[in-house]
């Protein structure tokens, strides 16, 4: 284990661009992977994630490759996938998981698949249900992973109300019903980010949405894209950079080409709020996603109540939201964020406990997180625990950087699933993490 700590900060200066887009860069690799023909992708994520699925779509036999800042990814077209040799190993990767276990319900093929110590205890059963309903079949480890799936060439379509609004779920039974005979249709309870749906079009697959109900034709075939797939820097990793600035005194950094997408930015509207000065300047369309850059001001942040409508739109931002939340003055509410708690880890629990040990007064409830904050820098001075989990580690970094006394995080390899070089850029801006 790697322990890690960040010690009060400088003003941040500068101006950065963060890594690409997980989730896009998942179905990136997932969908040229798929396709006919080669498909060029730049900004591509090298986290662990997404390199946990490149490796998962070549074992079953696409080609993957990397020249200069360009990845190629040559599809197995109608031939279809291959069943995997081995068992996939896709690390830490929720996404991985969910998605390519739809991919292989609609395919004729067995393939094994397992995870982390974090991976192995969150729920699979949430797609083994309804790919079970279309046809495909399952031995699981109680509804966790190591899981095999088998796969069908006879898969039927479906309609799916969906009883948790999950981008992964629902992506999961998208994928299974390109290869379903029928039309296959999910309702969520509400929106999710739609990145499947708009890079499906890209791919020629037509994804149709009326409100919230997303429906799929079966037997569509994609096509590798003429042009090069481009991924916009990721808003969740951005936030990290976004909140420490506000938090800090001084600060004023711009970070550029940060995709925009509405079913993302749930927190930027909710640090605005709260007071944020958060700017999008130079707004523009990039491969069918909206992108802008964003500049961002140290400001005094008050608390605030988090609507629950907009909870999927920031559902990985509430670690990085808490810390905002533990320093501005009054109380924070967020509620319904029972998904939580299924995340790399319980996020609801290590969030409490680890605010609580760095002098933070909160409270936890069954789905909600009520936060004091005092308006001054919490205590910090404590090692928290990280459990394997990305966004909690980056979390407490931000933290230690605005604390009195310099925070540590117990383990810092997870930073590498969804943001290498995370510490150098942080410190390059003005912080102190070592
Ligand atoms: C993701 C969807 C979200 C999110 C995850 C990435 C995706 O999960 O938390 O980091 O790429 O589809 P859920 O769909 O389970 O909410």
């Amino acid at each position: 284990m790697t322990t890690l700590t960040s010690a009060k900060a400088s003003p941040l200066k500068g101006t950065i661009k963060v890594p690409g887009d997980k989730s896009m860069s998942h179905r990136a690799v997932m969908f040229g992977a798929l396709a006919e023909g080669t498909t060029t992708v730049t900004g591509l994520l090298e986290g662990e994630d997404v390199l946990s699925t490149a490796a998962a779509m070549r074992a079953m036999g696409a080609t993957v490759n990397k020249q200069g800042d360009t990845w190629t990814i040559t599809g197995v077209g109608t031939k279809g996938l291959s069943q995997p040799a081995e068992t996939l190993d896709l690390g830490n990767s929720g996404t991985s998981a969910r998605l390519i276990t739809g991919i292989i319900a609609g395919y004729p093929i067995k393939a094994t698949m397992t995870g982390d110590a974090s991976l192995t205890k969150r729920p699979m059963k949430r797609v083994m249900d309804p790919l079970t309903q279309m046809g495909a079949s399952f031995q699981s480890n109680d509804g966790k992973m190591p899981m095999t799936v088998q796969g069908s060439a006879a898969l039927q379509a479906m309609h799916y109300d969906m009883p948790v609004a999950s981008a992964q779920v629902k992506s999961a039974v998208i994928l299974a019903g390109l290869n379903a005979q029928g039309t296959t249709s999910v309702r969520e309870p509400k929106p999710s980010r739609d990145h499947t749906e708009r890079m499906l079009g890209a791919f020629g697959v037509s994804c149709t949405t009326d409100g919230n109900v997303v429906s799929i034709k079966g037997g569509q075939r994609l096509k590798a894209p003429a042009n090069t797939v481009v991924v916009p820097g990721d808003p969740s990793s951005a936030a990290f950079a976004i909140v420490a600035a506000l938090l800090i005194e001084g600060s004023e950094i711009i970070i550029e080409n940060v995709g925009l997408n509405p079913t993302r930015t749930g927190l930027f509207d909710t640090l605005r709020d709260m007071g944020g000065h958060l700017e999008i300047i130079n707004r523009r369309d990039v491969g069918g996603e909206p992108v802008g850059d964003l500049r961002v001001k140290h400001s005094s942040l008050k608390g605030t109540t988090v609507p629950v409508s907009r909870v999927p739109s920031m559902i990985d931002e509430f670690p990085v939201l808490f810390v905002a939340a533990a320093c501005a003055d009054g109380e924070t509410f967020c509620d319904s964020l029972d998904e939580l708690r299924v995340k790399e880890s319980d996020r609801l629990k290590t969030m409490a406990e680890n605010l609580t040990a760095c002098g933070v007064k909160c409270e936890e409830g069954e789905m909600s997180l009520r936060i004091f904050g005092n308006g001054t820098p919490p205590k910090g001075g404590a090692t928290v625990k990280t459990h394997l989990d990305h966004r909690i580690a980056m979390a407490h970094l931000v933290l230690g950087a605005v604390s009195q006394q310099p925070v540590s995080i117990d383990d810092a390899a997870a930073i590498a699933t969804s943001f290498p070089g995370f510490v150098a850029l942080m410190n390059n801006l003005g912080t102190r993490m070592g």
